[in-house]
Parts: structure tokens; C-alpha cells; sequence
């Protein structure tokens, strides 16, 4: 009889925010994105044990320039193309859908409430994503929002998880539901996350983590058996604890990479400096 092996997991590592401008030398906030995104890409790449694929959970570009997407392009295909390890795409609120649709190939969605909406779902190894377009034209930036026909799509979507046993890393941009610092929640997270929250609590069983971007913090809200993580930034922090009236950058915690570890049984995750 052969010995009963556990299941590999599926090993993904999450980048975020990394705000490109349109060229390598452009700086933002004191930083030079292109350079961070770079040394992210390569200490992924270098890992001893290679990641199964790389999510970028959005704000690839800071100013939505052809050229900032094409810098991009010329990263990835540099530093990931002898590895064959695929890099997704989420929309971020400093992303145009049109570009990374164009460059990227991410897949798009029209809605009668919504045209060209990248939410598509993809299954890795044993491992479903589900990822979710959380940018609006019509919402206060930087707040997002999801529109009804979205939540549709994404109930499908969790049904046909439930069906199938599995259970889904959500992917979404902005931080879905509120954190208990005062700015952020008023300024950056999705303005009807409490409708998106309803639908992923129901679904909880099928639901085995909510990742996002945006806040440029390592943050984790766990609510009504849903985990909320937050993945920090390539490039900078921000420090939100909840006494704060405004952002500050955090002037000690590095660029990170996040590595999201996904077994049959359980999901880990831990951020590491790139
Ligand atoms: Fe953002």
C-alpha cells in the first residue's frame, strides 16, 4: 500500500502597491517604486523554493501611464520569465483596467452597472482565487466600492466553491470592511463593504481568507468567522494605529512581500522584507 503524502501547498506570494510612475527614475514619497518592484520581483524570484504564482493586489501604476505599465511588463518579463511563474493582476484605485487588461491580458467583465470590471477566478493547483474589482468611477477616491451586479457574480462564484468543497483566497484592492483606525476607515476602505461582508460571512465555509492591498500595512480583522489580512506595500508604510488622525509613513517597517501558503487544511501567511 502506498503511503498516504499530504498535498503540496500552494504557495503564493502577495505584492502590492507598488505605484509606478512613467519612468525608473520617478520618485514618489521620498521612494523610487521602479527599484522596489524590481527587488521585489527578484528576491521572489531567488526564494529557494519556488512560488507557485504572484499576485499583485493592485496600484501596479501611481498615474495610470501607458509607460508605467510597460516598465512593468519589462520587470516581469525580466525577472520571472525563467522561473514560468505567473503574476495576476488586481485593478487598484491608481490602476486604469484598460492598460492592465492591454498589457496584462486580466481578464474584464461588463455589468449593466459597471463596464470593464477585472473580477475573474482562477484555480491553482487545489487552490481557487477569487479576485474582485473594487475601484469605482463613481466613488470618492480612495474609497471603494462594489456594485450589486459584482456581489452577484461573486455568490456564483462562491457557490460554485461551496459546490465543489473548495475554499477561495479572496483578492480585493481596498480594505473591504472597517479597521478601527479613524482615517482609514473614513478615507480607504469599500463604502458598502458591509454588503460584501454579509455575502462573504454567508459563505464563510468557502471562504478561506480575504486578502487585500491599499493600506500599505500588515493588518488582520477577523469578523464572523471571515479573516480579513491586509498585505503591506513594496515600496512604503503607513502607520495607522487607531489614535491617528492622519497617515504618517512608518520611518522603521521595510518594503515587503507577503507569502501566502495555502495547504488542504489550513492557510498561512507572514511578510518578509523583499
Ligand atoms: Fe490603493
Amino acid at each position: 500500500m502506498k503511503p498516504h503524502l499530504p498535498l503540496a501547498p500552494v504557495r503564493c506570494a502577495l505584492i502590492t502597491d507598488s505605484h509606478l510612475g512613467p519612468s525608473r527614475d520617478s520618485e514618489l514619497h521620498g521612494h523610487r517604486p521602479y527599484d522596489r518592484l524590481r527587488q521585489a520581483l527578484r528576491t521572489i524570484a531567488e526564494l529557494p523554493t519556488a512560488v507557485d504564482l504572484v499576485l499583485h493586489c493592485g496600484d501596479l501604476s501611481q498615474d495610470r501611464s501607458p509607460e508605467s505599465y510597460a516598465l512593468a511588463h519589462e520587470l516581469v518579463r525580466e525577472l520571472l520569465r525563467d522561473t514560468g511563474v505567473p503574476v495576476y493582476f488586481l485593478m487598484g484605485n491608481h490602476d486604469s483596467v484598460e492598460l492592465l487588461h492591454r498589457e496584462f491580458a486580466v481578464p474584464v467583465r461588463t455589468y449593466p452597472d459597471k463596464a470593464m470590471s477585472a473580477d475573474f477566478s482562477f484555480t491553482v493547483g487545489h487552490q481557487r482565487f477569487v479576485v474582485l474589482d473594487s475601484w469605482h468611477a463613481n466613488t470618492h477616491d480612495p474609497l471603494g466600492f462594489v456594485t450589486a451586479s459584482q456581489l452577484v457574480w461573486l455568490e456564483e462564484t462562491l457557490g460554485e466553491s461551496t459546490a465543489a468543497g473548495e475554499k477561495a483566497v479572496v483578492c480585493v484592492h481596498h480594505a473591504p470592511i472597517p479597521t478601527g483606525s479613524p482615517w482609514l476607515d473614513a478615507n480607504m476602505i469599500i463604502t458598502n463593504g458591509e454588503d460584501l461582508h454579509r455575502l462573504l460571512a454567508r459563505y464563510s465555509p468557502a471562504v478561506g481568507i480575504v486578502v487585500h492591498g491599499h493600506l500599505h500595512r500588515a493588518m488582520t480583522v477577523v469578523r464572523d468567522g471571515v479573516v480579513y489580512a491586509g498585505a503591506p506595500s513594496v515600496v512604503w508604510q503607513y502607520l495607522w494605529e487607531p489614535w491617528r488622525t492622519e497617515p504618517e509613513q512608518d520611518p522603521l517597517t521595510p518594503p515587503m512581500y507577503t507569502l501566502l501558503e495555502c495547504f488542504p487544511d489550513r492557510i498561512q501567511l507572514a511578510a518578509y522584507p523583499i
